[in-house]
């Protein structure tokens, strides 16, 4: 048995230093937009109104602070829950966004995509959906997903059911896998960020936040600033990750 342990092979290095190379993954989980709102005695609709300018903000802003991929978290799977006119407020201010802003994330270099089911979405906004993918696919500054109809637990069943066809069975091949199931791609998050108080991952990025470092906020999600984006991810940058294995202190 020892034998057996000691034919381990060796853990891989540590990546590079992530001020020498940030490409970072951050997802948000944006929540807080109808507390925003009912706080103000307006309608939750304008919250969601109010948390789509942040949205804005927050895309504008994320290269500069090493952001390579931006995932957010617009509508849940779990939301279908809530009353149908939220819902479609939602769905209409999604759609208004693909509409005017698709011409602006070509000009920045902002790819977009969308993770989650389609099969719910109204006709109109999947056909917008696909048009703005294709339209922004060269992008190579910042990879925005958006998060719609989205549940990991879904995304992973449905990985794993295709997995079958499969012929070579890995921890990578799956991720593959789940990549396709996302069309957007899968890619290890660095960093969650949730909005608003809870601290929970509500069924976002199940597999791929399995060593996201988390940082939670009081903030709710249309309050949030670009300013807030810099201190998270400088937040982030103090972190020690070691995925298991030991700080370099230590290991020497
Ligand atoms: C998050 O804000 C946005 C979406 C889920 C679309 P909420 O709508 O969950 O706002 P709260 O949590 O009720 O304040
Ligand atoms: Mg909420």
């Amino acid at each position: 048995m020892l034998m057996h342990h000691l034919t381990v092979p060796p853990i891989p290095t540590a990546p590079p230093a992530i001020a020498q190379a940030p490409r970072l993954h951050v997802a948000i989980i944006s929540d807080g937009n109808g507390r925003w709102a009912t706080s103000r005695g307006l309608p939750r609709s304008a919250g969601h109104r109010a948390g789509a300018e942040a949205a804005r903000r927050v895309i504008e802003a994320a290269p500069r602070f090493g952001i390579r991929t931006l995932t957010l978290f617009a509508l849940s799977s779990a939301n279908w829950k809530r009353p149908a006119a939220e819902i479609q407020a939602i769905m209409r201010l999604l759609h208004e966004y693909l509409l005017t802003e698709t011409t602006q994330c070509i000009t920045e270099g902002v790819r977009l995509s969308i993770i989650g089911r389609r099969d719910r979405l109204p006709d109109t906004l999947r056909q917008t959906i696909v048009d703005s993918e294709a339209a922004t696919a060269k992008g190579a500054r910042l990879h925005l997903r958006l998060a719609v109809d989205y549940s990991a637990r879904e995304a992973i069943y449905h990985a794993a059911c295709r997995f079958y066809k499969v012929t070579e069975l890995s921890p990578e091949s799956f991720s593959n896998v789940l990549a396709e199931v996302h069309r957007g791609g899968s890619t290890e998050v660095d960093l969650l960020i949730r909005t608003g108080g809870e601290q929970r991952l509500s069924d976002f990025l199940l597999w791929e936040c399995a060593f996201a470092e988390f940082v939670f906020l009081q903030k709710r999600w249309p309050e949030f600033t670009a300013a807030d984006l810099d201190a998270a991810v400088k937040e982030f940058s103090r972190r020690e990750r070691t995925r298991g294995a030991l700080p370099d202190a230590i290991a020497e």
